[in-house]
């Protein structure tokens, strides 16, 4: 199989563009929603920490590693993987790693798509001014009456899917560079708004300080640290080829370790920032840090409720949520797209039908677990539960180790000095006993201790 020189879906017009797709992939629920209420739940300090601590040691590497094999193999991820598995004269089945990664996009997509429906609601409920001098008793109840009736997640469910495919179905570079462009800057700008607003509530903002930056450790288990390291994989669009299939987009010119860092530092500064924007009001409220999932759609309307012109702004924050989690879900269906495409000789578009139709189905078990299917539940844990669970500290963990492994431990010295093309051999070298024995040792210490504690083991 020969490697082509580029993508038959065409390239990104320029290295911003790729890195302005790649961060609209990273930056979205995972930032803004989910990262606030999974450092709630794990106890803060400690768990950012570990966060942190995964983002650089085995984000990076891995992310760099992606945006490599992409690039190289031209393709989507199971293409890829097989050309380039074939040129290093390793075994073919590599290729499974690439679907591994198209299932997980699927499965993240079908709950992805259901918290993205509920910010769409929420972009009405804001700028009808309901939230007006709003309570957290009154917030929550907003909250419960959307989460609690099928019928509207399902509509607002059914509205992201179709906007989502017709994205994919236009071509990610076309539906996608000049979005990404304006909504970025907008969303950190109104983010950096809400922080100055946490920001006056004086001690609640210290507290919150606190309880995100003073590690406790005795708060933190290894079940915790699993979620940390999961966490740092979804954050940044990990583990799956979807970083790989973007930069399969990728202009042979552009400096893979340049767009790796400007990514993961745009993306954890979003999450940062969403914390201090949440976490201030949660203690100012006397509400649970540890509320779940619904934590930002409880904490930020009483924020809007109380500052001036907040039933604008309320709205606003809602609508970029929306492309945030638009960018990031595009991203998680190309890998199957590409593949489609590629191999099926069939249009983008009627794949987009059939892979839309998939994760919408698929999507209704998440759907259900809020309301009427709360006591469906597995190992304790609601659909939505597992899907979480199994994705992201199961699949992408996994996922990551065995791009690692292919990139440290498969393919040649020669070919990655030359993918890379990074100018100091302390940098390159840096980067490969990373990949090779920092990143994987890490990653299976984590999860088997991780799956361990989960299970009760
Ligand atoms: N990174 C996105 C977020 O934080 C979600 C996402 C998009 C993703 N593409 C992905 C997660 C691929 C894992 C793999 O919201």
């Amino acid at each position: 199989m020969e490697r082509p020189a580029t993508s038959i879906h065409g390239q990104w017009t320029t290295r911003w563009a790729f890195v302005l797709a790649a961060t609209g992939s990273a930056v979205g629920l995972g930032n803004i929603w989910k990262f606030p209420y999974i450092a709630g739940e794990n106890g803060g300090g400690a768990f950012v920490l570990v966060y942190l601590l995964c983002i650089a040691c085995i984000g990076l590497p891995v992310m760099m590693a992606e945006v490599m094999i992409g690039r190289r193999g031209r393709q989507n991820p199971v293409n890829a993987l097989a050309t380039l598995a074939k040129e290093e004269l390793a075994h073919p089945s590599w290729k499974y790693l690439g679907w591994s990664g198209i299932a997980a996009g699927i499965f993240i997509l079908s709950y992805y798509s259901v918290i993205a429906g509920q910010a769409m609601a929420y972009v009405f409920r804001a700028f009808s001014g309901v939230f007006e001098g709003v309570t957290p008793d009154g917030a929550q109840s907003i909250y419960d009456a959307l989460s609690g009736d099928p019928e509207r997640l399902l509509a607002w469910h059914t509205i992201f899917m179709i906007i989502t495919m017709t994205v994919v179905a236009r071509g990610v570079q076309h539906g996608l560079e000049k979005s990404v462009r304006f909504l970025m800057p907008a969303l950190f700008a109104l983010l950096l708004l809400l922080v100055g607003y946490a920001a006056n509530t004086g001690e609640y903002f210290n507290q919150a300080v606190s309880f995100l930056f003073t590690p406790d450790f005795s708060k933190l288990t290894s079940e915790g640290v699993l979620i940390a390291m999961g966490h740092a994989f979804f954050t940044l669009s990990l583990g799956m080829g979807a970083i790989m299939v973007y930069g399969s987009y990728l202009s042979q010119d552009a400096s893979i370790t340049k767009v790796s860092i400007s990514i993961s530092i745009m993306d954890t500064l979003v999450a940062v920032l969403a914390g201090l924007a949440i976490f201030p009001l949660v203690f100012a409220n006397g509400m649970e840090p540890g509320a779940g999932p619904g934590l930002i759609f409880v904490t930020m309307p009483i924020a809007f409720g109380h500052i001036a012109g907040g039933q604008f702004f309320g709205g606003l924050f809602f609508v970029l949520l929306v492309f945030a989690a638009w960018s990031s879900a595009i991203s998680l269906i190309e890998p199957a797209a590409a593949w489609l495409v590629e191999n099926k000789d069939i249009s983008r578009r009627r794949a987009c039908v059939l892979i839309g139709g998939t994760v919408w189905t698929i999507g209704l078990l998440t759907v259900f677990s809020f309301n009427i299917g709360q006591t469906w539940t597995l190992f304790g844990k609601t659909a939505f539960d597992l899907f979480d669970f199994l994705t992201a500290n199961i699949m992408l963990p996994l996922g990551g180790l065995f791009i690692a492994i292919f990139a440290g431990w498969f393919m040649k010295q020669s070919s990655t000095t030359e993918e890379l093309a990074i100018q100091q051999p302390i940098f390159y070298y840096g980067w490969r006993i990373l990949i090779r024995y920092i990143t994987p040792t890490a990653i299976v210490i984590v999860f088997l201790k991780g799956l361990m504690d989960a299970f009760g083991l």
